[in-house]
C-alpha cells in the first residue's frame, strides 16, 4: 500500500452532531443545556456557522435507544436547518434499507437547490435491529448490510453525475435514469457530499471503494490509523469514486479553564450515567461489528464508561483547556484526520466558546504543521467567522471573543 499523503495545507474542518434526538450527547443525568426541538437547533446551527463551524450532522432515529425516546426525522429536519443558514453544510444521516437510492438522490438535488449546494448525506448502514424488524422490513447480516451499502452508494453517485444512469445489481435495478435537475455546480465538489459512518471491516472495505468521507467513532490514535489504512486499502484494490476518502472522527469535546475541572466533569457525566439506558445499548450494539466473523467494528471493545457517550466520544479525549484541545486535535491531523466532528454537554454556549477559545489555537498550530512540512495553512480555505453575530445569538458579551 502506498504511504497515506498528508494534507497539511487545507485546514482542518469542523462539525457538529445536531442533537435531533431528545436526552443530549451523553447518557447521563448530568444537567446537559441541550434542546432536541427546532428553535433551539435552528439558534445553534447559526451560532456553530458564524463560529466556524463547516457543518453539522443530523442523525436518523427512528425508535428509542440509548435514552433517546422522542426524535426529529433527519432529512426533513436538515432542509429546515439549511433554510435557517447561510454557510453551513447540513449532513443528514439515512439508512440504505429504507429508502429508495432513487428517491434520496431526487430529494438531496432538490434540497441541494434550495440551500445553494449545501445538502450532503451519510450512509449508515443500521445497528439498532429493532427499527428495521418493527417497521416489517428485511434485517440484513452484518456484511450483506454493507453489499447493500456498496450498490446504494453508486446508485447515489449515479444519479447525481450521469445522464441515462443503468446499474443493475442485487439490490437495487436503475435502468436509464436520468434526474432533472442534476445537483447544483459547486466548485470542488463533484455532487453533494457521501459521508459513510461504519467502523467493521465490510464497513472499511465498502468506504474505501465508495465514499467522500469516512466517519470514524471516537478512537485513540492508534485506533484510528488502523481506520485509515484499512479504508485506503480498499481504496486502491478497487475504488470506484473519483477521489481517495477524507477522514472524519468524532470526539466529546470538554473543555475547561483547567485540566482538573475537565476530567471532573468528565467524572460527573460517567458517575451519573443512566444505568440501564447504558446496558440497553450494549446489548443492541451487538448487532453491529461484535457479530460478524472477526469481531470487528463499531463498539467492538467498549467499555460502559465509553458507551456514555453512544459514539465512543472520550475515546478521542478532546478533554482538558483549550490548549490542550487544540495540541490533541492537531496530532490527529498529523495521522491524517480532515475533519472533527464534535459533540458537546451544552451545545449553544459550547460550540460559540469552542470557536472562540480553541479553533485560534488550532489555526496556529496548523500553520506552525505546515511550515514544519514545507508548506503553508491556505487560509483562504477557512470558514468565514462573524462573533458579533454569535453574540447577538447567544446574548453573550464574554470578552476576548474574535471578530
Ligand atoms: C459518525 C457516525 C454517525 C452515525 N450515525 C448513525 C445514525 O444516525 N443512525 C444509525 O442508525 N447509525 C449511525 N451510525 C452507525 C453506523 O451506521 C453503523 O451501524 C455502525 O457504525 C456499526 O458499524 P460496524 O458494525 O460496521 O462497525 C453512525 C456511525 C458513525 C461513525
Amino acid at each position: 500500500m502506498s504511504d497515506h499523503v498528508i494534507d497539511f495545507e487545507t485546514p482542518l474542518k469542523f462539525a457538529y452532531w445536531v442533537p435531533n434526538v431528545s436526552g443530549g450527547l451523553v447518557v447521563s443525568t448530568i444537567e446537559q443545556r441541550t434542546n432536541w426541538e427546532f428553535d433551539y437547533n435552528r439558534t445553534l446551527a447559526r451560532i456553530a456557522e458564524n463560529a466556524g463551524f463547516e457543518y453539522a450532522l443530523t442523525q436518523t432515529r427512528y425508535a428509542a435507544s440509548y435514552g433517546a425516546d422522542k426524535q426529529h426525522e433527519a432529512t426533513s429536519f436538515s432542509l429546515a436547518l439549511l433554510g435557517a443558514t447561510e454557510r453551513l453544510k447540513v449532513i443528514a444521516a439515512v439508512h440504505p434499507g429504507m429508502w429508495h437510492p432513487g428517491v434520496l438522490a431526487k430529494f438531496i438535488i432538490t434540497a441541494d437547490h434550495l440551500s445553494g449546494g449545501r445538502a450532503a448525506v451519510n450512509i449508515v448502514s443500521g445497528w439498532l435491529k429493532d427499527e428495521f424488524v418493527n417497521f416489517g422490513l428485511e434485517w440484513l447480516e452484518h456484511d450483506e448490510r454493507y453489499v447493500r451499502t456498496e450498490e446504494f452508494i453508486n446508485v447515489l453517485r449515479g444519479l447525481w453525475t450521469e445522464q441515462g444512469y443503468s446499474q443493475s445489481g442485487k439490490y437495487y435495478n436503475i435502468n436509464n435514469f436520468t434526474l432533472n435537475p442534476a445537483p447544483v455546480s459547486v466548485e470542488g465538489r463533484p455532487h453533494p457530499e457521501i459521508f459513510f459512518g461504519g467502523n467493521s471491516t465490510a464497513a472499511q472495505a465498502a468506504a474505501g471503494r465508495t465514499a467522500d468521507w469516512y466517519f470514524s467513532n471516537g478512537r485513540d490514535i492508534e485506533g484510528f490509523k488502523a481506520n485509515i489504512a484499512g479504508v485506503l486499502a480498499a481504496a486502491e484494490e478497487g475504488r470506484r469514486a473519483p477521489a481517495a476518502p477524507r477522514f472524519g472522527l468524532n470526539g466529546f469535546v470538554i473543555a475547561r479553564d483547567t485540566e482538573k475541572e475537565a476530567h471532573e466533569t468528565l467524572r460527573e457525566i460517567v458517575a451519573k450515567a443512566h444505568r440501564p439506558a447504558v446496558e440497553g445499548f450494549a446489548a443492541a450494539v451487538k448487532e453491529a461489528g461484535q457479530s460478524t466473523k472477526d469481531g470487528k467494528g463499531m463498539w467492538e471493545d467498549s467499555t460502559f464508561e465509553d458507551l456514555v457517550q453512544y459514539n465512543d466520544g472520550f475515546r478521542t479525549k478532546l478533554i482538558g483547556t483549550p490548549e490542550q484541545i487544540a495540541e490533541r486535535i492537531v496530532e490527529y491531523k498529523k495521522i491524517g484526520v480532515n475533519l472533527l466532528l464534535t459533540c458537546y454537554l451544552h451545545f449553544q454556549e459550547e460550540v460559540e466558546a469552542f470557536g472562540r477559545d480553541v479553533l485560534p489555537i488550532v489555526r496556529e498550530l496548523e500553520a506552525d504543521l505546515a511550515r514544519k512540512n514545507g508548506t503553508e495553512l491556505n487560509t483562504e480555505l477557512l470558514p468565514v467567522t462573524n462573533f458579533d453575530a454569535v453574540r447577538e445569538l447567544t446574548g453573550s458579551n464574554l470578552a476576548g471573543a474574535g471578530a
